[in-house]
Formats: structure tokens, sequence, C-alpha cells
């Protein structure tokens, strides 16, 4: 498949003709985080499988529709639902939904997922405030031929977690009845959860959680210089660190509990958002 830019622009005239408007912010939501789409006023729902040169959610917990609106007072895009190495795609074709977001006009994109959470010191229900990531297994999203529209072929990440975003972040913690982090997320393309041994080298390597998202769409965010800002919920503490097993069970509890909250305090975020600043 070549991946060119008319590729990308099917999906976005598509749902351009749909909104008739631009959003301002994306935002992606993680594995049982789904509460903040009730927040958005005036919703337009498309359907994944509706949307031409797009993907489809093929996990249970993932809603698989994009929702425009109004939240904190902006126009936001948001997906309910995304997509997962794991799931079968290539890496290639996980750029689709930053692209799609970008072609859209939209300023600034937030990330969230579930996290096992490797740093002892994290307990479950934190947030952690990604501030960088570790990718060591896998191809890059942007291997192929380059879609200069977007980016150069080789780009820096040095601050691809954008400052401004993670100070913003933290000052609106007040209030929020969370715990915030900040720490480093490492990729594990799954399925399957990681080894004992895995999340010791992990710890070793500087991690403070691991998952099997968000880093693709990062950095597909970063190529296009796209102000960011990744969210992690420990929704269990990783492989090994306690004495029982993992399960997608235990995290989909986690955090439906923390669901609610979090949902709030990202309007939050949103409102605060200065897009001319950014
Ligand atoms: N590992 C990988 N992905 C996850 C985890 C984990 O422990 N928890 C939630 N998503």
């Amino acid at each position: 498949m070549d991946y060119n830019f008319e590729y990308f622009k099917k999906s976005a005239d598509y749902v351009r003709s749909l909104i008739n408007d631009e959003p301002e912010i994306a935002i992606v939501l993680g594995s049982g985080l789904g509460d903040f789409a009730s927040r958005i006023e005036d919703p337009i729902e498309i359907k994944y499988e509706d949307i031409p040169n797009f993907l489809v959610s093929t996990v249970e917990s993932h809603a698989g529709k994009l929702i425009f609106g109004k939240a904190g007072g902006k126009k936001i895009i948001c997906m309910s639902g995304r997509f997962h190495f794991y799931e079968g795609y290539d890496y290639e074709q996980l750029v689709i939904p930053i692209r799609l977001f970008k072609l859209l006009g939209v300023k600034a994109t937030i990330l969230t997922n579930a996290a096992g959470a490797v740093n002892t010191d994290y307990k479950v229900g934190d947030i952690m405030i990604v501030s960088d990531h570790i990718k060591l297994n896998g191809a890059s999203p942007l291997r192929g031929k380059n879609v200069d529209f977007f980016g150069p072929r080789f780009f820096d990440v040095t601050d691809m977690y954008t400052k401004k975003l993670r100070e913003l972040a933290l000052n609106c913690a007040e209030d929020s009845g969370l715990t915030f982090r900040e720490g480093v997320y490492m990729f594990f393309t799954g399925p399957q959860f990681e080894t004992p041994a895995e999340i010791r080298a992990a710890r070793i390597l500087g991690a403070d959680a691991v998952g099997m998202s968000t880093v693709t769409e990062a950095l597909t965010a970063a190529h296009c210089s796209m102000p960011l800002l990744a969210f992690s919920v420990m929704t269990n503490m990783a492989a090994g660190v306690l004495d029982q097993k993992l399960s997608d069970e235990e995290v989909g509890i986690a955090a439906a509990k923390i669901s609610e909250r979090f949902g709030k305090y990202i309007e939050k975020v949103i409102s605060q958002i200065n897009i001319s600043e950014l």
C-alpha cells in the first residue's frame, strides 16, 4: 500500500464534509477511559468503519468512533477507541489517526492510556504525565516512504512531549482528587502482558510505566510538529511487582474507578490550553 498524501487526504476530506468545522484539539481515549466522551457538547459521531482509508477498532473496550464537538470551551475531535500494533496493524498504518488530525487543522493532541506501574513508588490510580518514552522493539510508524507534507525524513524527538503542556497539566492537578507523577513510558508490543524479567529490565532502563499504545501516535505527532501531551493511568502494578497475575479485567476495573474524575480533569486541561501560545 502506498501511504501517500492522497491516501490520508481522503479520510480528512470525508470527516471535514461531516463536521464542517476545524477542531482545535484532538484527544485519544485509552482503555476504560471513555467517560470523557460523555462531556462533549453537540457531538457529531462518525464510526471508524465509515471513514475511507481509516482503520477499525477490534478491542472490545474501545468504542470505535470519532466524536467532534465542544469541551472545555474548545472545538475538539475525540477518538473513542484506538488502534494497536497487537491488533495486527502494521506500524506504518498506525500513523493514520494523527495524520487525520493534522489535516483537519488540529493544533495540539492529547493521548491517554492505561498502563502498568513499573516504578514501585507509584500506586494504582495514579496518573503519569509522560515526559519521555522508550521504544526498543518493533519498527517506527514513520518507516517507509516519507510524506514530506507532514515532516522531514529524519526528525528530532528530544522534546516531543511538549514541556509547556506538561507544566499546564501539572498546574491543573489541584482539586482533581487525582495523584500526578511525571515519568517515562515504555512501549511493549503486547498483547501478552510483560514478563517479570522484562519489567525488571524496563526499570533498569529507566521506565516508570509500561503499555501497548501511545508511542506510535506520539512519534507521528512529533514528525508533523504537533504539540503533544500524554497521560498514563496506572491500572495495575506491572508484572512481578505484586505476587499476583495480571488481567484485562483488573485494568478495566481500575480505569473505570477514575474515569469520571479523569474526564473532568482533562476538560479542565483543555480549557486552559492557549492555542495561540503553542
Ligand atoms: N502492561 C502493558 N500494558 C498495560 C498494562 C501492563 O501492565 N496495564 C495496562 N496496559
